[in-house]
């Protein structure tokens, strides 16, 4: 018994997660402690919130610190994953230049201290690189197809320059990164009201409202549940340090947003009915990971 706290004590971590309080930062938060690692979780509340990491408060290896990651920050801490960043587009739309100072202020400030502390540290990137994607299903190798200048850009451009940054601080000053590009995730501590499509539907549903179909409905996703991600980004951090990524995380199963709708009708028993609406701006028409690379990888 004795030697089994030994072991896990020389084991035990303290891990910075930055956006913590949100939807799959809270998930990360309650696994990491699962493991018997210490946890600061670091947030500004812009979308995340402290129902989400309710239950965690009151562990004394949870330590909740309030703070926006486009300022320096500086703690001591064995591991980093970068999570801080409004992910829905009303949310980071709501301020896009705050959001692309999140995701490249917010690299920036955390790669410093990764550096300072010559520690690992993990970048939550996205499928929004690949854009409107001219390849499907994406692989890694793919350069993605992006609008610089349109209404998502303050995202999917914001999350592109943290990619090159965590590059550049590997090759200039080398440090330990590790990049996933996460695919559309769902699960409990999902905002109702940030437009996401798999919470939408259910919201909308269970309210008896329409269920808002944009387009045709005939555009596809593909949707991970939250602890499957959770388990492949600490796959992630702790493979070997030559390997950096960027590593596509999601499942690769396909649905048009038509059979999604038709799926949530049925589970909830709704009697809404579906509306259609244009569709949205550089809003991408099909998004599917190619996982083989997790696969191979993560296991
Ligand atoms: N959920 C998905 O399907 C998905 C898909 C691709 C990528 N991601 C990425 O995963 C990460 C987490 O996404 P999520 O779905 O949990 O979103 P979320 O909005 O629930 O969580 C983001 C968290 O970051 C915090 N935050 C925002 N700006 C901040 C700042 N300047 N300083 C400190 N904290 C800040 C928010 O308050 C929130 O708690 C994001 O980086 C997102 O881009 C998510």
């Amino acid at each position: 018994m004795a030697e089994q706290r030994l072991t896990r004590y020389s084991t035990q971590k303290r891990v910075l997660v930055t956006g913590g309080a949100g939807f799959i930062g809270s998930h990360l938060c309650a696994r990491l402690l699962g493991q018997g690692h210490q946890v600061l979780c670091v947030d500004n509340f812009f979308t995340g919130t402290r129902n989400n990491i309710g239950s965690l408060l009151g562990n004394p290896n949870f330590e909740l610190l309030r703070h926006d990651v486009t300022f320096p920050l500086y703690v001591e801490v064995d591991e980093i994953y970068n999570l801080a960043c409004p992910a829905s587009p009303v949310h980071y739309q709501f301020d896009p230049v705050q959001t692309t100072k999140t995701s490249v202020m917010g690299a920036i400030n955390m790669l410093g201290l990764a550096k300072r502390l010559r520690i690992p540290i993990l970048q939550a990137s996205t499928s929004e690189v690949y854009g409107d994607p001219a390849v499907h299903p994406q692989t890694e190798a793919y350069w993605g197809n992006v609008n610089p200048i349109g209404p998502r850009s303050c995202y999917d451009e914001g999350k592109r320059c943290a990619e090159t940054l965590f590059f550049d601080y590997r090759r200039q000053h080398d440090v330990a990164i590790k990049i996933v590009r996460i695919f559309n995730t769902y699960g409990p501590h999902m905002h109702p009201n940030d437009g996401r499509v798999v919470s939408n539907f259910i919201v909308q549903a269970l309210r008896g409202e329409d269920i808002t179909i944009y387009g045709e409905g005939k555009q596809t996703r593909s949707f991970c549940y939250v602890d499957d991600l959770v388990a492949g980004m600490m796959a992630m951090m702790a493979t070997s340090p030559d390997f950096t990524g960027p590593v596509n995380l999601g499942n690769p199963g396909e649905f048009t947003m038509l059979e999604l709708a038709s799926l949530v009708l049925e589970l909830t028993g709704s009697s809404s009915k579906l509306q259609f609406m244009p569709l949205p701006q550089d809003d991408p028409k099909q998004r599917k990971p190619d996982i083989l690379l997790a696969k191979a990888e993560l296991d």
